[in-house]
């Protein structure tokens, strides 16, 4: 189908408590392992490509490869600008045919963080564009963080509420214990999963999880036995995506996860196969890694099944007559 905004998509996950994956690409293969993940799976999918994916791939490229992916399957499908830097960027997105855009002001003051976010808002919903911002800043909850310094980081639920009434936003990116890449945390993951159920209840919209890679030891390790280093990376595991979804998160992001699929596996196959020099042959392998992790991600995330049914009303209708 045609690339969508994400309202209709966001309404049904947070009526019936599951989670999107926004999966970033900047390739042709990334791009395939998600969507052919997505109709597999038939879960909605949101393809993220950042202010870095989008100089390195060109939006246009981008919204030409996933367009003609979306529209040759039948789950929705939208393309988001994560962590969107600037108006002028979200300008040439949304131009160039994105359908979804995040506004990152989390950096800046609140007062201003709602300006600029507002001004997207303005900008973005003329063009039927969904929009996420985020408030709060991402990093771990450590126990030798005076509590002060930790609540400085992690997203305060009554300054929330201001910035969401403020700025007319769709979706709250919310800083809970999470930080982007493969070092989450020293010791054992944690999120702060009752400010995430606090924030939901005071706003009610969807809520998004970034930094929310698993860095699952299968893939270390992997990458690990055919030479490369990451040494004590750690990740969100499986159980924190379901009580995160059960308490409020409706889009959850994975960029980190898909990066160290391709990377193992393209060590491997070139390991192993010394003598291949067909890049379609050894990108096929990459392709193949990266849409097994989307498939087991849409699963715990809940979204898997939910790509065809239009409406929780519709779903109900269905599960009645089967
Ligand atoms: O949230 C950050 C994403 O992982 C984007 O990373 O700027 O290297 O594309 P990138
Ligand atoms: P990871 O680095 O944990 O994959 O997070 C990705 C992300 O938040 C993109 O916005
Ligand atoms: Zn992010």
């Amino acid at each position: 189908m045609p690339l969508v905004s994400l309202n209709d998509v966001y309404a049904d996950a947070n009526r019936n408590y599951y989670a999107i994956g926004q999966f970033n690409v900047s390739n042709l293969e990334f791009t395939q392992a998600v969507l052919q993940a997505a109709e597999e799976m038939n879960s909605p999918v949101i393809i993220g490509a950042s202010k870095d994916g989008v100089s390195y791939a060109g939006a246009h490229n981008l919204v030409a490869m996933v367009k003609a992916g979306a529209e040759r399957i039948s789950v929705p499908v939208a393309l988001h600008l994560d962590h969107g830097p600037s108006m002028e960027l979200v300008i040439e997105c949304i131009e160039a045919g994105f359908t979804s855009v995040m506004i990152d002001g989390s950096h800046l003051p609140l007062e201003e963080n709602i300006r600029v976010t507002r001004e997207v808002v303005d900008y973005a919903h003329q063009h039927g564009v969904t929009v996420e911002a985020e408030l709060g800043r991402l990093g771990g909850i450590e126990d030798d963080i005076k509590v002060d310094a930790k609540d400085a980081c992690l997203t305060d639920p009554d300054e929330a509420q201001r910035f969401v009434e403020e700025s007319g936003v769709d979706t709250l990116a919310v800083a809970v214990g999470t930080s982007h890449g493969a070092y989450k945390f020293k010791e054992e993951a944690r999120l702060d999963f009752n400010r995430i159920a606090t924030i939901k209840k005071r706003l009610g919209i969807p809520l998004v999880l970034h930094g929310a890679s698993g860095v699952p030891r299968e893939l270390t390790d992997k990458l690990t036995k055919y030479g490369g280093q990451i040494a004590n990376a750690k990740g969100v595991p499986d159980e924190a995506y379901r009580k995160a979804v059960q308490n409020g998160i409706n889009k959850i992001n994975i960029d980190t996860d898909l990066r160290l699929a391709f990377t193992s596996t393209i060590r491997q196959t070139l390991t192993e196969n010394p003598e291949l020099f067909d890049p379609r042959k050894i990108l096929a392998t990459t392709r193949e890694a990266v849409k097994a992790v989307v498939k087991n991600k849409m699963q715990v995330f809940g979204s898997a099944s939910q790509g065809n049914s239009k409406s929780s009303e519709e779903k109900l209708a269905h599960a009645e007559i089967v």
